[in-house]
């Protein structure tokens, strides 16, 4: 087959793009404007390939918002399948910009849905989010837990899941898996690839960049969650076991199986202090991490009910251990100074 990955030059696409090569004989383009992703993680990806004698990844550097641009790719180039990582990330950028969320998120994504659609394109995977459940009364969250996103980040996901589902569900020869990522962290753990984003957010990232004293402290928002320690609880995945799921998710939709949804994470919680103090052990170095206010729209816990990707899909996890990820986020960090 012939995938094209949107997005491929960042984070979670770039370990997709790099099991695709090793583990498959697709062939895989890459499509990205390079505005949070990086041309040497396409360089690495290149360099992967030719070392294990495979082609390179085509590379296309284009913005989806350029819909002429789009077009005329997909009426040049035939693809078998898409996955569709290119969005915007950050939630309270989310909440300041709503509109650059909506239209980045969604519009590309419904116009990318609606050339894909018409050029015979059969399967789209797309990359959606834990934050589409909002604030679930329940800790552990199913499939079909309500829906209710609390920032635009999170809604404009959900409107493209509903695109999605809309068009397959008028054209059967066009299927999708929708895949709810939880809390995603870590590295590639032969260190080529990992997460490049200025300014991250991430608990995991931030804890790596405060043990290596790019950051003098780092902050524990809320202490008094109806948790076991008070601090909020989530579901930590390992990068790679994440991009695994998305050749899972490829395999199934090419066994000609229907549509679907899964949440991807490891079905267990940590909280921020266990966090904190894994990365600590890891690193050796008793980092400042200081309390402040919950911050508006956390949630006590979030953590994965996966037992329909583990039923459904042929996925095995297998670096489910905080430990690892840990450590593999920080032998990253260590070598991408600054970023
Ligand atoms: N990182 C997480 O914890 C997390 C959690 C849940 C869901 N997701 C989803 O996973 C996907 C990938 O996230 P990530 O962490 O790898 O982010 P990332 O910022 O590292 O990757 C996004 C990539 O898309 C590219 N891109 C963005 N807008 C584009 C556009 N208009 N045209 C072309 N390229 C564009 C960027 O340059 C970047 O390479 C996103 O869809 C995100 O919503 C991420």
């Amino acid at each position: 087959m012939h995938i094209l990955v949107t997005g491929g030059a960042g984070y979670i696409g770039s370990h997709v793009v790099k099991q695709l090569i090793e583990e498959t004989d697709h062939h895989v383009s890459i499509l990205d404007n390079l505005s949070t992703g990086h041309e040497r993680t396409i360089k690495t990806l290149g360099a992967i390939a030719t070392q294990m004698g495979k082609e390179a990844p085509t590379f296309y550097q284009e913005d989806l918002k350029n819909f002429a641009a789009i077009e005329a790719l997909f009426q040049s180039v035939r693809f078998d399948a898409i996955i569709h990582f290119a969005a915007s990330i950050v939630v309270p950028e989310s909440v300041e910009n709503p509109l650059k969320y909506y239209m980045n998120n969604t519009v590309n994504t419904t116009h990318l849905i609606n050339v894909a659609k018409h050029h015979g394109v059969r399967h789209f995977i797309f990359s959606s989010t834990a934050a589409v459940y909002g604030e679930p009364d329940t800790p552990q969250v199913s499939e079909t837990t309500p829906t209710e996103p609390i920032n635009p980040y999170g809604r404009s996901k959900l409107m493209s899941e509903r695109v999605l589902i809309d068009t397959s569900a008028a054209h059967e020869d066009f299927t999708h898996v929708i895949l709810r990522y939880f809390n995603v962290a870590g590295a590639d753990v032969a260190c080529r690839i990992g997460q490049s984003f200025p300014n991250a957010t991430h608990l995991i990232k931030v804890s790596a960049q405060t043990a290596l004293g790019r950051r003098e402290k780092m902050m524990i928002f809320g202490e008094d969650f109806d948790t076991p320690d008070g601090t909020g609880v989530r579901d930590y995945i390992h990068v790679d076991d994440l991009a695994s799921a998305h050749l899972r998710a490829l395999e199934y939709l090419a066994e000609g199986n229907r549509s679907n949804i899964f949440n991807v994470g490891y079905g267990k919680g940590f909280s921020v202090k266990e966090v904190i103090e894994t990365m600590r052990g890891v690193s050796g170095v008793d980092f400042r991490a200081d309390i402040a206010p919950r911050r508006a729209g956390d949630p006590a816990m979030l953590i994965s009910d996966n037992t329909k990707i583990r039923s459904t899909l042929t996925w095995k996890p297998i670096y489910d251990d905080l430990k690892l990820i840990c450590e593999s986020a920080l032998a990253w960090e260590r070598q991408v100074d600054g970023l």
